[in-house]
C-alpha cells in the first residue's frame, strides 16, 4: 500500500495551514512564526513513538543513511558491511561517503545474515548496516551482540519498516542509528522525507549540523547569526513535509492495521495449499507491507507469479 491511498482531508488541512502562514522553512524567523515548528513537532512525535532519544528529520531515507554514516564519523576508505539484497540506496549512501560497501549474505528472512557479517569484519570495518527487508526485522539480537563484541556501530536501514517492531521495540531505534523513509512508495508518505534516530547526543548533534550546511541550530539567534560547525549539505525537510509527517504518524496504527488484516486474510486463504510464507525473526512486529512466499525453485516462482498475475 502506498501512503497516498490513505490521504484525506487531514493532509489537506495540514498543508493549507503551512501555506496560509507562509512559513515553509523549518529554521529561523523565530519572531514571525508564533512558536510553530512543524518539522520539530514531527521529530518529537517520531521520537516518542520510536523510543529513541533523538530524531532528526531529513530530506529522504537515502539522506538519512548518509547523515547517520557522517554522524558516526565515517571516513573515506572505511568499510561498511551490509546486505546484498536491498534497495540500491543502502549501497549508494555508503559510496556517497567514499566508504566501501562490503556485501554479506542474506538469511531465510531475506535480511542480512549476522554470521556472514561477522565473517567479513576486518580492521577497516566502521559500521554494520543490516536492512530490515519488506516490513520484517533483521536478526537484531545478533547484530547488537556483534556491535558490542567488536565495538562497531550498527546502523539499521529501517527505511522499509516504519512502525515495525522487534521483540516489542520499534525498528530504527535499536542500533547506534536507524533510519525511516517516507517516500511515495512507503506505507506512510510525506512526498519525500526521512528520519534518523539515535540515542547519542554527540551523534545527533553532528547529524543536526551536517544535514544543514553546518549550522549550529538555536532559537536564540536568527538564521545566519548562529554558529557554524563546519561543512555540511542541504538535506533539510520543509514545514510542508513536517506537517504531512505529523498526520502520517497519526495514521500509523490505522495503516498498519489495514496491512495486517489484509495479510492475515491472504495467509489464511493459502494455508492449506502447502505454500510456505517467508519466515521472520519476529512475526508480531512485521508491518505486513509485503506477503512473500518461498518456493522451491526459480522456475516454480515464475510459474506462481504468472498464475497470481493472471488471477488478478
Ligand atoms: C531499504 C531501503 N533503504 C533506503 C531507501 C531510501 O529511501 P528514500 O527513497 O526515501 O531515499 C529505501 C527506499 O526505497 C529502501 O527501501
Amino acid at each position: 500500500m502506498a501512503g497516498t491511498e490513505i490521504f484525506g482531508k487531514e493532509e489537506l488541512a495540514a498543508v493549507r495551514d503551512v501555506i496560509e502562514r507562509k512559513m515553509i522553512h523549518r529554521y529561523g524567523s523565530h519572531a514571525a512564526r508564533n512558536g510553530i515548528y512543524r518539522v520539530e513537532e514531527f521529530e518529537n512525535r517520531a521520537r516518542e513513538i520510536s523510543g529513541a532519544r533523538h530524531a532528526l528529520a531529513v530530506a529522504n531515507g537515502t539522506a538519512a543513511l548518509i547523515v547517520a554514516l557522517k554522524g558516526i564519523g565515517i571516513q573515506p576508505g572505511d568499510e561498511v558491511i551490509t546486505s546484498p539484497f536491498t534497495f540500491i540506496a543502502t549501497v549508494e549512501a555508503i559510496v556517497a561517503c567514499n566508504a566501501v560497501p562490503v556485501l554479506g549474505d542474506i538469511d531465510e528472512t531475506l535480511s542480512l545474515d549476522p554470521a556472514s557479517a561477522e565473517r567479513l569484519i576486518s580492521k577497516r570495518t566502521r559500521a554494520i548496516m543490516p536492512v530490515h527487508m519488506f516490513g520484517a526485522a533483521a536478526d537484531m539480537d545478533r547484530f547488537a551482540e556483534l556491535g558490542k563484541k567488536y565495538g562497531i556501530p550498527v546502523i539499521e536501514d529501517a527505511c522499509e519498516v516504519v512502525g515495525g517492531t522487534y521483540k516489542g521495540r520499534m525498528l530504527g531505534s535499536l542500533g547506534t542509528c536507524g533510519t525511516w523513509s517516507f517516500d511515495p512508495n512507503k506505507t506512510l508518505t510525506v512526498g519525500e522525507g526521512g528520519i534518523v534516530f539515535t540515542d547519542s547526543e554527540e551523534i545527533h548533534s553532528r547529524m543536526d549540523c551536517y544535514h544543514d550546511h553546518g549550522h549550529i541550530h538555536s532559537k536564540e539567534h536568527d538564521r545566519g547569526a548562529e554558529g557554524k560547525s563546519g561543512l555540511g549539505v542541504n538535506f533539510r525537510l520543509s514545514e510542508l513535509q513536517g506537517a504531512l509527517g505529523l498526520v502520517a504518524l497519526q495514521k500509523m496504527d490505522y495503516a498498519l492495521g489495514l496491512l495486517r488484516s489484509a495479510k492475515k486474510r491472504i495467509l489464511e486463504a493459502v494455508s492449506d495449499t502447502g505454500i510456505v510464507p517467508r519466515p521472520t525473526h519476529n512475526d508480531e512486529g512485521d508491518t505486513a507491507s509485503h506477503v512473500i512466499f518461498m518456493l522451491p525453485s526459480a522456475e516454480s516462482a515464475v510459474k506462481f507469479r504468472d498464475a497470481a498475475v493472471s488471477a488478478g
